[in-house]
């Protein structure tokens, strides 16, 4: 016993001793490694008539769990030890200014169609999508294009090189054939959940998205972007068109009373066609919406070509509507005051930094629009 006790008292004071992890592991491996003290005395039970390890057994089991429990007490002390010595020696300065972050920002023409898309949704339409490379039939002929308008022609109008067929496909000069497409996909499912189905009427559909021609100046950039409206229904007159884009003014401009006139025009899809013009002053350098003498045009529009509804397989008997389209980069131009049409699309980014919007600012008629 007293053997038992002398070793114990040894091993104890050797783990208090132990100033670091492998001091302490040379400790444990010496009592209770494969040749250890306590692992021979544990082996020696063995060899013990019953009466002998009856007396033996508890005791040397009981030495072992007191010489263990203290190696592990020990380890952990060490242990909080060191991370103690790491956190002190790599302590954080919390007080240096932090490395400056690149943060990307939102093209104000993505910020317009998210502006126009949410109030757009307020008023009940839904989305609706189509492809940039169209064909003859959606981009023209389906809108009663004549033959030979000159929208046809090379000079105003990307043509892609003639497929196999010697058909040539085109870079949509505008986002009407979206009307075409949701009018005549009566049946077809939703490419996606946000997405409006092709659709018997009666129909309310926006489309958004780029298109091109064959123009470059200050207001003018081969590629640019549009948002068409449609809505077919049995009733639909030019009242509610004039009113629908009056709506949508006021709530883009954030202001009431801008003062908007329709002028008659001329587009092939719509008859009667209009385009509708919004007040401004331009006499400061800087255009300002709703005040002076001044008209800028804003959107063409119209009531559906009855021819458009028959080639879509809607009977114009039965059923009329509207039509718009506006010039998303235009109408951004308008309402933060860019010069220039083509610095949107140079890639510049001081350009972007200058009038991009924060990606956290999504614009939502409860929290603003702008
Ligand atoms: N597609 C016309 C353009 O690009 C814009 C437009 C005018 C669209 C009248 C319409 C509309 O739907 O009814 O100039």
């Amino acid at each position: 016993m007293t053997d038992h006790a002398d070793l114990e008292a040894d091993l104890l004071d050797r783990v208090r001793a132990a100033a670091e992890p492998a001091a302490l592991e040379a400790v444990r491996l010496e009592a209770l490694g494969k040749s250890g003290a306590i692992s021979a005395l544990l082996k020696s039970l063995g060899s013990m008539s019953p009466d002998e390890r009856r007396v033996q057994g508890p005791a040397i089991n009981g030495l072992r769990d007191r010489v263990a429990a203290a190696i592990a007490a020990r380890k952990a002390a060490l242990d909080a030890a060191e991370l103690d010595a790491t956190l002190a020696a790599g302590r954080l300065d919390l007080s240096l200014p932090a490395p400056p972050r690149r943060r990307g920002c939102v093209h104000p023409t993505m910020q317009v169609m998210e502006e126009m898309i949410a109030i757009f949704a307020e008023l009940g339409f839904s989305v609706a999508e189509g492809p940039d490379i169209e064909d003859d039939f959606h981009n023209f002929t389906a809108l009663n294009f004549p033959p030979r308008h000159p929208a046809r022609e090379l000079h105003d109008t990307f043509f892609l090189s003639p497929d196999a067929n010697g058909e040539r496909k085109v870079l949509r000069t505008h986002t009407s054939p979206v009307q075409v497409r949701t009018m005549r996909r009566t049946n077809a499912p939703a490419p996606a959940p946000w997405i409006a189905a092709g659709q018997a009427p009666p129909i309310r559909i926006i489309s958004p998205g780029r298109t091109y021609r064959m123009d470059s100046d200050a207001t003018h950039t081969p590629m640019f972007h549009q948002i068409e409206g449609l809505v077919i229904d049995r009733a639909i007159h030019m009242g509610h068109l004039k009113w629908t884009l009056d709506r949508f003014i006021a709530r883009f401009f954030e202001l009431d009373g801008i003062v908007t006139r329709f002028r008659p025009h001329h587009f092939p899809f719509t008859e009667p066609s209009a385009e509708m013009d919004v007040q401004c002053d331009t006499s400061g350098g800087e255009v300002k919406i709703g005040q002076g003498h001044e008209w800028s045009e804003i959107v063409g529009c119209g009531m559906v070509h009855p021819n458009v509804l028959t080639n879509c397989g809607i009977d114009p008997d039965a059923w009329q509507g509207f039509a718009f389209g506006f010039g998303v980069d235009r109408l951004g131009r308008l309402k933060y005051g860019m010069p220039d049409l083509r610095d949107m699309f140079a890639s510049d980014t001081r350009w972007l930094a200058h009038y991009g919007f924060s990606p956290f600012a999504t614009p939502n008629p409860a929290s603003g629009l702008s």
